[in-house]
């Protein structure tokens, strides 16, 4: 589906004040009408709300779609959607295009999404204080421009595409690590980047894998023990050796074919949480130094009260019983600041390790994750 951004910017990158659009070129509104028309487009509640001030309806001829996750007031003709992907399942239905028409909020989300950017740039400086996001040189390429001018503005229409990412293609597999704590997102971009590297490679297997692997008392012991101090020792014995078979099994053969391998949590888990749980950080890193060091790895970092906050919002059938560790913010707490340690550890040691802000949207933080493996892949 081709999701194109739509907006008019000033010289300084404002959008918007106090609510509105500091402007008002009716040429603009008439671009934006020829273009819109027959589509979907897609708001956000403030956006929303200066329309019904405008014109006490939706705008016609379109399916108005606003996001909100607190609106009262729903007028009759809109559609209300409260996340960017059910307001893009709404969209699917009636166009195979679909216009972002604001504000700055929606125009921030739906940037790393976007296909197309059409934008009336006013060559003027405008007090505001809703922008729009950076337009990436590298990301975009502008396809057409049309200069314009009335008796009070000089303005472009200017059409943006996004550039082709050209992927050379690769001849040696590479080897992804995703680390983080319960919590933190890591399932979700742990998919989502099996999903890129397939969609960008499709000639390439992608192997996912998880920690622990196959040793099911590694899983009993975090089931039935509650105390998140107890069989240090022994836990990491467990994993460490799982880890090894993991490696024999999956990481080294798949690699030497030249397949990608991304496993859900590695070595770092066992020198954090068992650091956390009293043993001695340098000692878990040494017992692990023969391992196979991942080209990258993520560490999707979000602080213990948010982790705390969605565990106990997602449902046990989902996540499986409440065990040892993450029932502890204080050892959650522990497990963080380790993972901040063991990250510079590694990294002074030459490991590439990346520490993602895991407290934005799904959508942010996976452009970032996409962005540094299509980076080093080149290299
Ligand atoms: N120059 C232009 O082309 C242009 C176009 C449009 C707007 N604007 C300007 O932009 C400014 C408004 O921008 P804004 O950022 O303040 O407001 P906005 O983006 O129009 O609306 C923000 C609201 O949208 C809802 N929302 C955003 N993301 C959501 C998500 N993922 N899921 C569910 N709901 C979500 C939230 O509503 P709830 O609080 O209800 O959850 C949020 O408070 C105004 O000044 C306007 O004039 C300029």
């Amino acid at each position: 589906m081709e999701i194109i951004l739509i907006a008019g910017i000033a010289q300084n990158n404002v959008i918007g004040n106090k609510g509105m659009l500091p402007w008002n070129i009716k040429e603009d509104l008439q671009h934006f009408k020829e273009l819109t028309i027959g589509h979907p487009v897609i708001m956000g509640r403030v956006t929303y709300l200066s329309i019904l001030e405008y014109l006490n309806k939706p705008l016609p001829n379109r399916m108005n779609i606003v996001l909100s996750d607190k609106v009262e007031d729903k007028k009759p003709g809109f559609i209300f959607a409260n996340s960017i992907e059910s307001a893009l399942e709404e969209a699917k239905k009636y166009s195979d295009r679909v216009y972002i028409m604001g504000g700055q909020s929606i125009y921030k989300q739906f940037m790393p999404l976007a296909t197309k950017l059409e934008i009336t740039k006013i060559h003027k400086d405008y007090e505001g204080d809703a922008y729009f996001p950076e337009i990436n040189e590298s990301d975009w390429l502008e396809k057409k421009r049309e200069d314009k001018e009335n008796s009070e503005n000089k303005f472009s229409f200017i059409t943006y595409e996004r550039k082709p990412q050209i992927i050379k293609p690769v001849k040696k597999g590479m080897f992804i690590a995703f680390e983080g704590i319960d919590g933190c997102g890591k399932s979700t971009q742990v998919r989502n980047l099996v999903h890129h590297i397939f969609e960008k490679s499709k000639y390439h297997h992608v192997v996912l894998t998880r920690n622990p692997y196959k040793n099911v008392s590694i899983r009993e012991i975090l089931h039935q023990d509650t105390d998140p101090y107890s069989q240090a020792e022994k836990l990491a014995e467990l994993y460490i050796n799982d880890r090894k078979d993991q490696v024999e099994e999956v990481v080294k053969p798949n690699l030497k074919d030249g397949f990608f391998v991304v496993t859900d949590r590695y070595k770092m888990s066992t020198i954090s949480y068992q650091t956390a749980q009293g043993l001695e950080m340098q000692n878990l890193i040494e017992k692990q130094s023969s391992l196979p060091i991942p080209h990258i790895t993520f560490i999707i970092d979000v602080s213990p009260e948010e982790a705390m906050d969605r565990m106990r919002k997602e449902d046990v059938s989902v996540r499986g019983k409440e065990h040892k560790f993450e029932a502890n913010i204080d050892f959650i707490k522990k497990l963080r600041e380790n993972y901040k340690i063991a990250s510079e550890i590694l990294k002074e040691n030459g490991e590439k390790v990346f520490v993602i802000n895991g407290e934005r949207s799904k959508e942010e933080i996976f452009q970032e994750i996409k962005e540094i493996f299509d980076r080093e892949i080149q290299n």
